[in-house]
């Protein structure tokens, strides 16, 4: 190795470690279900994104078997090539039937539908209007257009009209796009999307809302832009496949000319292979599930709540999440770190969150109770959370 490359390395790693955000990864030996196995031990598991359970569904995994039993385990090609299966088309149809759009295109994963999407409609002499906490792919994705990012307060729409009047009249654009998550991941709040779709059209704004923690949760599964009513004012509906959706990829769902044009112009699908033929035929199957029935949806809620209800009776803050989604905001890094191991060894396994993933100085553990925990699993979490959280004086 390079000496410049290995005293870099070195250096920087010890770096984090000394500032208590190196993150150390754990092995999962087994399925990633509502418990899980690591280093041999079983542990309540609030740490997934699998909000629906889908990831160890038996009737998804059969479906993902008689798919790989006719068509094998890859794809094969890129889209463009052969790559594409009547699998993927069919795919697409449901996407377009699930968002309420004309159409649909899926990509490999919801961080490179970001990095093809926007780069494929904005360039350099374009502005993009981004939420400051805004996902780190769809940030990836706007540097990557070479456009101007202008980034605008969270979710404060006072400084999102200002900045969209100053863009647009500034003459500097061709064209002006607004981008936001839709539910934020490390929060659990809620785009304001019918005051940024009034904003938009007042000034002409192209509008992309990432609905990657929406999708299955918001909206009676639905998503967000649906739980609004705004399927037919939203231009990019960008979700992902790996969360409640279980398997793995990402999708843009929008208007016909939109989906056209990122079929010959966004370069992930264009120059990377396509989804493997036994997770296609899994999404799609959920999806049909989602829209077949709210039960799982249901569940999902009424553990939240039930988490959040006793979380916040024992005196953590649980920030102002409006989904399933329940912070444990502690700030400083090294306690956050303490705590989750603490954790972890009482058996729960919620993962530490801590800058760069959020700002620093707001270190959390980040729960993500899912449809198939039991409140028998949630009763046991939240006395070891009382355990931990007195003895090391957060509660
Ligand atoms: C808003 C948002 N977009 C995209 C992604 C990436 O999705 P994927 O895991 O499918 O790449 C995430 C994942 O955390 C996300 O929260």
């Amino acid at each position: 190795m390079s000496k410049i490359l290995d005293s870099f390395l070195n250096e920087n790693l010890q770096d984090l470690r000394n500032q208590g955000l190196y993150n150390e990864i754990d092995a999962v030996e087994g399925a990633n279900g509502p418990i899980i196995t690591i280093n041999g031990k079983q542990l309540i598991n609030l740490s997934s994104n699998n909000y629906l359970g889908l990831a160890t569904n038996e009737e998804l995994k059969q479906v993902a078997k008689n798919a790989i039993d006719r068509y094998g385990v890859g794809a094969g090609a890129v889209r463009t090539i052969n790559g594409t299966m009547d699998l993927h088309v069919k795919l697409e149809e449901k996407l377009a039937e699930f968002k309420g759009t004309e159409a649909a295109i899926s990509y490999q994963s919801g961080f490179n539908c970001n990095m093809a999407a926007i780069s494929a409609v904005m360039d350099k002499n374009d502005a993009i209007l981004s939420d400051q906490l805004n996902h780190a792919s769809i940030i990836d994705g706007c540097r990557l257009s070479k456009a101007k990012i202008i980034a605008y307060n969270h979710s404060d729409m006072d400084d999102l009209r200002a900045k969209a009047k100053e863009a647009t009249e500034s003459g500097l654009y061709n064209k002006v796009m607004v981008i936001t998550d839709g539910v934020f991941s490390m929060d659990g709040d809620i785009a304001k999307l019918p005051e940024i779709v009034e904003i938009a059209k007042e000034y002409d704004l192209i509008t992309y809302v990432d609905d990657a923690h929406g999708s299955g949760v918001t909206g009676k599964g639905k998503g967000t832009v649906k739980h609004f009513g705004l399927e037919k004012e939203i231009d990019f509906q960008i979700g992902t496949l790996s969360k409640a959706i279980g398997v793995v990829g990402g999708y843009v769902a929008g208007k016909k000319n939109l989906i056209d044009w990122l079929k010959v112009r966004s370069r992930p699908f264009l120059f990377s292979t396509a989804v493997t033929p036994g997770d296609v035929a899994a999404i799609t199957h959920a999806l049909q599930m989602i829209m077949d029935s709210t039960e799982l949806h249901d569940q999902l809620w009424e553990n939240g709540d039930y988490l959040k209800a006793g979380l916040k009776k024992l005196g953590f803050n649980i920030g102002a999440s409006e989904t399933p989604i329940t912070p444990c905001i502690i700030g400083d890094e090294k306690l956050t770190q303490t705590f989750s191991r603490r954790l972890v060894e009482e058996g729960v396994y919620a993962k530490a969150i801590v800058f760069p993933t959020v700002p620093k100085g707001t270190g959390r553990v980040r729960n993500m109770p899912i449809a198939s925990h039991t409140k028998e699993m949630l009763d046991d979490a939240l006395a070891i959370y009382e355990k931990v959280g007195k003895e090391l004086g957060i509660i």
